[in-house]
């Protein structure tokens, strides 16, 4: 590479311009203000964590673990990963810092980017963030119940009524084993059909290959057996309370007896969001995926502690949604002066507008009044205050209201007061 080359953004990692960031701002409002309703408190962890923790949780065998991760060894010699999930990071603090002992119940959330190496596309990115929620030390599933309504709740506030949870129950460890026997033992029967990952997957992780999306796979996956009836009762009986949980809430739920999950630490209850009717030949693409992992915790060396959670894909969420969250904010006034002595005075002005919580702009370039007011009109503020030297001899300022037209001119005194009054009527 020559040294005048531009340097660009790494294939599927996209900059998220100001045009699009108040979107996400809305968003991830709107998600901080479900969690305060729900009393969510926010965890932040690094994006760095030693590789280990993600193989020992999200399973060594998994794609994730296998293909996607972004792995290096650093100069100190420790083996790290960008983290492709949040749930194993919060899960390690879960246990450094003695949550359980502080309180029998943590329900946390967390904001941020993950990173996986997966082939870009519509929907797909290798940073992309997600808005996930957990709870640990509720084994019941009164606790997946909250999750999914509050996710309802969440997707309400951003116009999307039209989400379907898509659920399963895996059951406990002895009857997935048996289940995944008989998997084992179907699957291999027509096993020169399958495609070479479920071929691989046959042997490494049967489960997985329930979730394949090749056609040759489909048809063979479509005869499986099904987990239901392997499943012991107390499992049925906690599904059936968390399928009617929902449904009395209003919640869409549609069981699907061979959902499966991309990452192994699942125990139970695992389910995933998906908005309805997607464009004709497209895949529909889950914006949430979650579920229980009671033996994660303990696995990882902390005490024994049930637990559940999610994940929002924000882009998708952003994708489905965008059209609906707009206008975007505007400064409330835009501030134009001609000559040194209007200069000092739109300063003080803008000082004490600011004061005020008004959001005000102005130009540093300082240029013609021409200049100035095409950049007014470009950030399309609610007014626009006009001073010149006459202005500021007479003590009068130009005001225009840009939506209605008008234009007086006002003393600095009544200024305040006059817009003021006009904000408050149009908030
Ligand atoms: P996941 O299903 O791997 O679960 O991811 C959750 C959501 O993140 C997906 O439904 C999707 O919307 C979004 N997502 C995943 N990969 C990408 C990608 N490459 N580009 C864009 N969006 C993506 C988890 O991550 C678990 N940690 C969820 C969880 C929390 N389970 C229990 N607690």
């Amino acid at each position: 590479m020559t040294s005048m080359e531009k340097i660009q953004s790494i294939k599927g990692m996209k900059d998220l311009l100001p045009q699009d960031t108040w979107m996400w701002q809305r968003v991830e409002d709107a998600y901080r203000r479900v969690m305060a309703l729900y009393n969510y408190r926010e965890i932040r962890i690094p994006a760095l964590e030693k590789t280990a923790l993600f193989a020992r949780s999200i399973g060594e065998e998994t794609d994730i673990v296998r293909k996607e991760m972004y792995t290096f060894v650093d100069q100190g010699g420790d083996d790290l990963s960008l983290r492709p999930e949040g749930t194993a990071g919060v899960v390690r603090a879960y246990i450094q810092h003695s949550l359980s002992i502080q309180e029998p119940v943590s329900k946390l959330y967390y904001i941020g980017p993950m990173f996986r190496r997966e082939r870009p596309q519509k929907g797909r990115y290798r940073q992309f963030y997600q808005a996930g929620s957990e709870i640990f030390g509720a084994p019941e599933p009164l606790a997946d119940i909250e999750l999914v309504i509050m996710l309802r709740d969440f997707f309400t506030q951003l116009g999307m009524q039209d989400v379907t949870y898509a659920c399963n129950h895996l059951g406990t460890p002895e009857s997935r084993k048996a289940y995944t026997q008989r998997l084992i033992e179907f699957f291999r029967k027509d096993a020169d059909r399958l495609c070479e990952d479920c071929r691989r997957r046959l042997e490494t992780n049967p489960l997985r290959i329930l979730d394949c999306k090749q056609e040759g796979c489909r048809e063979i996956i479509a005869r499986s057996p099904s987990i239901e009836s392997g499943r012991p009762e107390s499992s049925s009986r906690d599904f059936d309370r968390f399928v009617e949980g929902l449904t009395d809430a209003g919640v869409n739920v549609r069981v699907e007896p061979r959902l499966v999950r991309g990452l192994d630490y699942y125990t139970g209850i695992i389910f995933e969001g998906v908005t309805a009717g997607p464009e004709e030949g497209e895949d529909s693409l889950a914006i949430v995926g979650g579920g229980r992992y009671d033996d994660l915790v303990g696995q990882l060396g902390g005490p024994v502690t049930a637990a559940v959670g999610y994940a929002i894909g924000l882009e998708r969420v952003i994708d489905l949604c965008a059209g609906r969250l707009g206008p975007e904010k505007v400064p409330d006034v835009f501030v134009v002066f001609m000559g040194g002595e209007a200069e000092k005075v739109s300063m003080r002005l803008l000082h004490d507008l600011r004061g005020r919580g008004w959001s005000c702009d102005f130009d540093p370039r300082a240029g013609s009044l021409k200049s100035q007011m095409k950049r007014a009109d470009k950030c399309a503020s609610r007014f626009v205050l006009v001073l010149g030297e006459e202005e500021v001899r007479s003590g009068k300022i130009k005001l225009r209201d840009l939506r209605s037209g008008e234009q007086a001119d006002v003393s600095m005194d009544d200024l305040q007061k006059i817009v003021g009054e006009k904000l408050d009527r149009v908030q």
